[in-house]
Parts: structure tokens; C-alpha cells; sequence
């Protein structure tokens, strides 16, 4: 009877997924039949002009503009020579670009709207790095739901997000935006953000299409100085860099976005290998490519075209099909499909790939769909919203250290005092991409604190920490010359028992354009931790940043650490409720923390060299630094919690098997602590040797577990051929037979070990 019910379910649920996917492909095909009637009704110019898409410039009340280059966009968004806008936002401003483009040009051609929604719109949820701190998939693609269903609501179609750029170097301000250092993660991760977005159905007015960005390599800047040459290998670029772009192609990401930098010689923007050969032709991809900001024109800086006319022409004929912010195409692309240079049907090929964006979008039945300011009043901000961010911020949270049971505190009769500028900064936690944010709207750790009523809390700044700026100029000064707050905080920490110290970075010292050659605490900040240190020793570090630091005195010297990132909007109570234990924290790091910047890059997946180990005492001829070791602080993967879990019982159904074969892992968690927590179970595997050397492990999947104290659970992998493929010797994705080791813990640094051999 079981049987004859699954196979019924089988055999529904088949039919459900058949019948869903006849009529995707039959909207496909109506969508691509009208594209082609459109594309025959429109002149080269208006061809040209969606391949075009220009920054913001409206005025919502003033009339039209006359200075320079807003004239000069208002004039060709009227005559049909722009496809899309970038940071025009709001139901009022939105509404107003897009009745000029649908009711003043000839075609009527809705333009698309694109805006940063990096992490969250106007209820900001965690940087994304934050984010991938949790591991946990559904509530990642919750908060990108979120994000999709603000953006929707305030006018906008699009978001340049996920930035799925693999990165290994903290000092690349960048990393805050991406999903960390490790490519398996960051597939899945990436492939959860598109899905959130986006959802199923792109016309729906809570869905936004999705860019996955930056393609590619941008993570991999050289001394992580941003925008700077990348020059890696090709194993590196199929085995580390692409995976999770092309995981996003999977999930029907609907944009790319190429990227500033050079690859081996060629910047991306202008790279056909990338565009042509990888994205469009192998991986089948049939969404379009935007530029980065300004990213054709720079080919002329890079060196690689002698004027903008040529940067233009090697951007189109290499696969970007819309020009952001150069002014290249609408002022080149003509005369270079006149002279010959450019191929028309490259041109046809770029304007289908927009149109049929916008019209998956749901933007020719009805260009104002996003548009309805009874919708954009609801959504933004509502409370499901703030407590959707809340749960993600507070499974962002990586506990990093808690030594002398300081930690969750005691709910009464305990005197805190609270030191740092970043304890009452109600701006930081939002991060730099929180461009539709209001100022200072998060929840300052002080206020999420004071919440808890029962113990005295008294605060002090330390030391000044200069407030980061929203309109992207530099900050010089970081709170680095005025001490005179640290007499007062160390007075104040002498009179309590346990001090939180809210250190870090602000909001602004990280991301775009943010490169730092040092990752300690800024500023003066290590001498005011030092200094209060000296007359109460149980201090509470909370970290609050967008990278990771090097922070050994503090892993040394103070009992407990935890990272919190910059959290957004909901950031002081997630912090408060993981500080009292209302939340026991889960998270596990995303990118290793080094000991020292000269280690970087430093990462868990590393290669063994030939010297991998001292082979004598006090030889020095082997893989080493002279002054420091090579291990990192906290390696990819850690994380604890307030409980404790212990790994045992590592079982494998078979140590031989072949293609097409299963391998059941199974071993057993167990909470050996005294509250409910839970693990993240991670699963590595060595290929022990192959025809390119491969990493010492490389993370091969991941289950969150819940236990309650004493509870032990089964946790099972299946190991296929599949997960042991890679970018061979022979320039193909294959799994080689051979002997691989099989790692199960809590974080890279695993507990458990085994090993099987795949067979011809
Ligand atoms: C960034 C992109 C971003 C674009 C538009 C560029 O500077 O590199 O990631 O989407 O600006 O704001």
C-alpha cells in the first residue's frame, strides 16, 4: 500500500513539474515571439538606446532639467535612446522616467529600473558576509525575499546583487558583499539569493530580477587593493572563481554584471572569454550582460583601447550588451556598425537578451506594475519585514570566544558598562550599501541592551570614532588622534563587573573602495581595549565589521569574543539577545580570520606544496614564515555556540565505489552541553591526488543541526561521483579515480576522518 502511494505522489508530483515547465516554455516562446515583432520595428538608434542605461538625474518637482549632462539624458530618454535607469527610486520618481519612456518615445519601450539592493532596501538586513556567516540557506533566501519585496514596492525591477566574487583577501574592502572565501558556500548561497529575488515569477509585483556580479575574478585584486590587475590561472578560474556564478546561472539569474578589473591581460568588460565563450556559450546562459559603472571607458585607462570609440566596440563585440554610465554605445555604437566593426546581429543579439527581461518582468502589459504607492506604504518597513532581518541578524552572529562561563549574561544584578563608539552608532550597522536606507535608523547595540531592564548599564564612549560619510568621499581621519575618552571609560570599567567593549570598523571602512593594508582594530582602539583591560579584566569584545581582523591580543587576552558584523537595521537587539542568551549563536565563519595581513591570501583550501611540514627540528628549508606560524586565528568554518557538541561514530556504506554508485557517510552529534543549539555539520573531501594538485579539503556540504542538551542525532552525506569532479589537467569537469579522504567537524579544522577510493 506504501509503495502504490509513493508512487502515486511520484507520479503527481512529476506531472506537477512537467506541466509547470510546458508553461514556462510556453510564455518563453509568446515572449520571444513578440521580442522579434518589437526588434523589427525598431531602428538602430532605438536598438542602441536599450543597450544604454544612465544614473539618476530627475528632480521629481522641478521642470526639465537644462544643466549639461542632465539635459543631455532627459533629451535622449525622450527620443527612445535610453533601456534602462540605475538609482531612480521611489513609486513617485520611478513613475515619473518611466512615463516619459513609455508615453514620449515612439515605441513606448518600458524602461528597466536598477538599483543596489545589496542587503535589503530600506530595512536592512546584515552585510551579506554576515549573512553567510549562518550557512543556512532558507533564511538567506528569506532575506533576499525581503529586500526583492521593498525594492518592488518603492518602483524597482532589478538588483545588482548577488556579488558572488570569491575572495581570499580581507584587505579587499569588498568582501563584506560577498559570501567569503570558499566557492562551494558561495554557490549555494548565491543560488539562494537569486531564488529570493527573483522567486518564480518575475512579473509578480514582489519579485525583482536578479545580477550576478562581478564576472569575473574581482575578488582576486591584487594586494587587495580594489580595481586592481588580476592574474590567475585557469584551474583557479574554473575551480575557485566560477563555480558560483555559474550556480547562479542555474537558478535563472536573469543579469550579469561584468567587472572592473583585467584578467590576465584583458579587462573583463572587454573580455570575450568571459562574456562569449563561458557565460553565453557554455553555460547557455540567456540572460544580458551590464557593464560595471563607467567600466567601458576605463579599458582606455587600462590600456587596452585607444579611445572611448574602441573601448566601445571591444565591450560590444565581447558580450556586454548594456553600456552602464560610459556613454559609449549611444555615442559609438552607430558609427561602428556603419564602418563595419561591430556586427548588427550582435546588436539584435544584446537587444532580445534586454527586452525579454523586461518582458518576463511583466513591464509591456503593465509599466507602472511597480508602480502603486498603496504598496510601496505597506511593505517598506513593516513589521514581518524587521523581524525577518531580525532572525537572519541574529543567526549572523559567530560566537568567537567565551572563556570563564562570561557569557550569556546574567539577566540581573550584574553592572555592565558599556565601552565603544560603536555601541550608540546607529548608523555603522547598516553598512556602505545601504543606499535607501535612512541615516542612523538601526537599533544601536546600547538600545538593544538597555531592553534588558534588570541589570544597570552605564556607557562611555572611549574614543572618538569619526562617523562615516553616505556620499562616498574618503574618510582620512578614523578616529585615530583623540584619547582623551579613556581615562573616563577606564574609570567606568573599574566600578562594574563585566565590561562590553563594541569595537571595530564603522559602516564606511569597508566595502567599495575600502582596501586596507593593516586589519587591526582602527584608530586607537587597541590602546583604549588594552587599557581598560588593566582594571577589569571581564570584558565582553564585541566585533562589529565588514572584514576579517587580525585580532590576536584580544584572542589572547580577553575572555570573550563575538562577531557581529554590521547587522542592519535590527543589529542592537540581535546583538542583545545573543549577549543574554535568548539566542544561542550558530553561525560559523565564512572567510578565515589571519594572524597577521603577511599571510594573506590565507585561506582553508589551500594547496600542500611540496615542503607542507617541518621534517626536522629546526629545519629551515620547508613552507614557512620565520616569524609567525601558518596557521590562522579562527579558520574557515568555526564557530561556537553556548553548548558543546561532540562528533563520533564516522561510518562509510563502502570505501570503493564508481560512477554512478553512492556512498552513505553517516556519524553522530551529540549536545553534550546544557542548553539547545545547534551545529553546523560540515562535510570535506581531499582528492589525495590527481592530474592538477588539489586542495588539502574542500568543503563538499554542510547540515545545520538542532539538538536539545544530551540529545545525539544521526547525520548523514551521500557522496557521488558528481561532488568529486573538478577543471582536470585535461581542461574538462571530470572526478579522476584515485584515493580521497573524507572530513567531518565543526569546522575546517574537522574531527572526524575516513577515506574511499572511486573505480573505473
Ligand atoms: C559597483 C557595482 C555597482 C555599480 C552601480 C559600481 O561601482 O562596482 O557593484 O552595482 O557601481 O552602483
Amino acid at each position: 500500500m506504501k509503495q502504490v502511494l509513493i508512487l502515486i505522489y511520484v507520479i503527481c508530483f512529476w506531472g506537477k513539474l512537467h506541466a509547470q515547465e510546458t508553461v514556462d516554455n510556453v510564455k518563453q516562446t509568446e515572449i520571444s515571439q513578440k521580442v522579434e515583432v518589437l526588434l523589427a520595428k525598431m531602428t538602430l538608434k532605438e536598438k542602441i538606446g536599450q543597450m544604454n542605461q544612465y544614473n539618476g538625474f530627475w528632480n521629481v518637482t522641478g521642470p526639465a532639467p537644462t544643466n549639461g549632462g542632465a539635459a543631455i539624458k532627459y533629451e535622449h530618454l525622450k527620443s527612445g535612446q535610453v533601456g534602462s535607469m540605475l538609482n531612480v527610486r521611489g513609486v513617485a520618481e520611478v513613475r515619473k522616467v518611466q512615463k516619459i519612456a513609455v508615453e514620449e518615445t515612439r515605441l513606448g519601450i518600458p524602461l528597466i529600473i536598477g538599483f543596489d539592493v545589496i542587503h535589503g532596501y530600506k530595512t536592512i538586513s546584515p552585510i551579506p558576509l554576515a549573512e553567510a556567516a549562518s550557512w543556512d540557506l532558507a533564511a538567506i533566501k528569506k532575506s533576499a525575499e525581503v529586500a526583492a519585496s521593498e525594492a518592488a514596492a518603492s518602483g524597482i525591477n532589478w538588483t545588482f546583487a548577488p556579488m558572488v566574487d570569491i575572495s581570499r583577501d580581507a584587505r579587499w574592502g569588498r568582501v563584506m558583499e560577498g559570501a567569503g572565501e570558499d566557492p562551494y558556500l558561495g554557490s549555494k548561497i548565491g543560488y539562494a539569493r537569486v531564488k529570493g529575488f527573483q522567486g518564480d515569477d518575475l512579473s509578480k509585483k514582489n519579485t525583482i530580477a536578479a545580477c550576478a556580479k562581478h564576472f569575473a575574478a574581482y575578488g582576486f585584486a591584487e594586494s587587495g587593493r580594489d580595481y586592481n590587475t588580476v592574474d590567475v590561472g585557469m584551474a583557479t578560474l574554473q575551480n575557485t572563481i566560477f563555480p558560483p556564478f555559474k550556480a547562479t546561472v542555474d537558478a535563472g539569474v536573469k543579469t550579469f554584471m561584468n567587472s572592473f578589473n583585467e584578467l590576465n591581460g584583458i579587462p573583463a568588460t572587454g573580455n570575450a572569454f568571459l562574456q562569449r565563450e563561458i557565460l553565453k556559450k557554455e553555460w547557455g546562459y540567456k540572460g544580458f550582460v551590464v557593464s560595471d559603472w563607467g567600466s567601458i571607458n576605463e579599458m582606455v585607462a587600462h590600456g587596452y583601447a585607444k579611445d572611448k570609440e574602441q573601448a566601445s566596440e571591444l565591450a560590444a563585440n565581447a558580450g556586454s550588451d548594456m553600456d552602464m554610465e560610459s556613454y559609449g554605445y549611444v555615442n559609438h555604437l552607430e558609427k561602428l556598425i556603419h564602418k563595419g566593426k561591430v556586427d548588427i546581429r550582435l546588436i539584435d543579439d544584446a537587444v532580445k537578451r534586454i527586452l525579454t527581461v523586461k518582458y518576463e518582468l511583466g513591464l509591456f502589459d503593465d509599466p507602472y506594475l511597480y508602480c502603486d504607492e498603496k504598496l510601496e506604504k505597506s511593505v517598506i518597513g513593516s513589521p514581518e519585514n524587521q523581524a525577518a532581518v531580525l532572525d537572519m541578524a541574529k543567526k549572523s552572529i559567530v560566537l568567537l570566544k567565551n572563556e570563564k562561563a562570561l557569557l550569556p549574561l546574567n539577566k540581573k544584578g550584574q553592572k555592565i558598562a558599556v565601552i565603544g563608539a560603536l555601541a550608540q552608532d546607529k548608523n555603522s550597522p547598516l553598512g556602505s550599501w545601504r543606499l535607501a536606507a535612512d541615516d542612523n535608523t538601526a537599533i544601536s547595540v546600547l538600545e538593544g541592551l538597555k531592553n534588558y531592564k534588570e541589570n544597570t548599564i552605564t556607557y562611555a564612549k572611549g574614543v572618538v570614532l569619526t562617523e562615516g560619510k553616505t556620499d562616498f568621499t574618503l574618510e582620512t581621519k578614523i578616529n585615530e588622534d583623540d584619547a582623551s575618552g579613556i581615562a573616563e571609560a577606564v574609570a567606568l570599567a573599574a566600578k562594574n563587573d563585566v565590561v562590553i567593549m563594541v569595537l571595530g570598523e564603522n559602516g564606511f571602512q569597508s566595502g567599495e573602495g575600502r582596501s586596507r593594508t593593516t586589519l587591526d582594530l582602527p584608530g586607537l582602539q587597541q590602546k583604549l581595549l588594552e587599557a581598560v583591560y588593566e582594571v577589569n579584566k571581564n570584558i565582553v569584545l564585541v566585533l562589529m565589521n565588514g572584514r576579517p581582523l587580525t585580532i590576536n591580543w584580544a584572542d589572547e587576552n580577553v575572555p570573550a569574543i563575538v562577531e557581529t558584523w554590521h547587522l542592519g537595521t535590527q543589529s542592537g537587539n540581535a546583538i542583545a539577545s545573543v549577549l543574554y542568551g535568548d539566542y544561542n549563536p550558530s553561525g560559523k565563519l565564512p572567510m578565515t580570520f589571519p594572524k597577521s595581513v603577511g599571510q594573506i591570501p590565507i585561506y582553508y583550501n589551500y594547496k600542500s606544496t611540496g615542503r607542507p611540514t617541518i621534517p626536522a627540528p629546526n629545519m629551515v628549508f620547508w613552507s614557512h614564515y620565520i616569524d609567525e606560524s601558518n596557521e590562522p586565528l579562527y579558520e574557515f568554518g568555526y564557530g561556537l555556540s553556548y553548548t558543546s557538541f561532540r562528533y563520533s561514530n564516522l561510518k562509510l556504506s563502502k570505501s570503493t565505489f564508481k560512477n554512478g554508485e553512492k556512498i552513505i557517510l553517516s556519524c553522530t552529534l551529540t549536545n553534550t552541553g546544557k542548553i539547545e543549539g545547534k551545529e553546523v555539520v560540515q562535510l570535506y573531501i581531499q582528492d589525495k591526488f590527481a592530474s592538477i594538485t588539489r586542495p588539502v579539503k574542500e568543503l563538499k556540504g554542510f547540515k545545520i543541526i538542532s539538538l536539545k542538551p544530551g540529545e545525539s542525532k544521526e547525520v548523514g552525506f551521500i557522496i557521488e561521483e558528481e561532488m568529486l569532479q573538478f577543471y582536470s589537467a585535461k581542461g574538462i569537469w571530470e572526478a579522476e579515480e584515485g584515493d580521497f579522504n573524507v572530513f567531518v567537524g565543526g569546522s575546517s579544522n574537522t574531527i572526524l576522518e575516513s577515506e574511499f577510493e572511486l573505480v573505473d
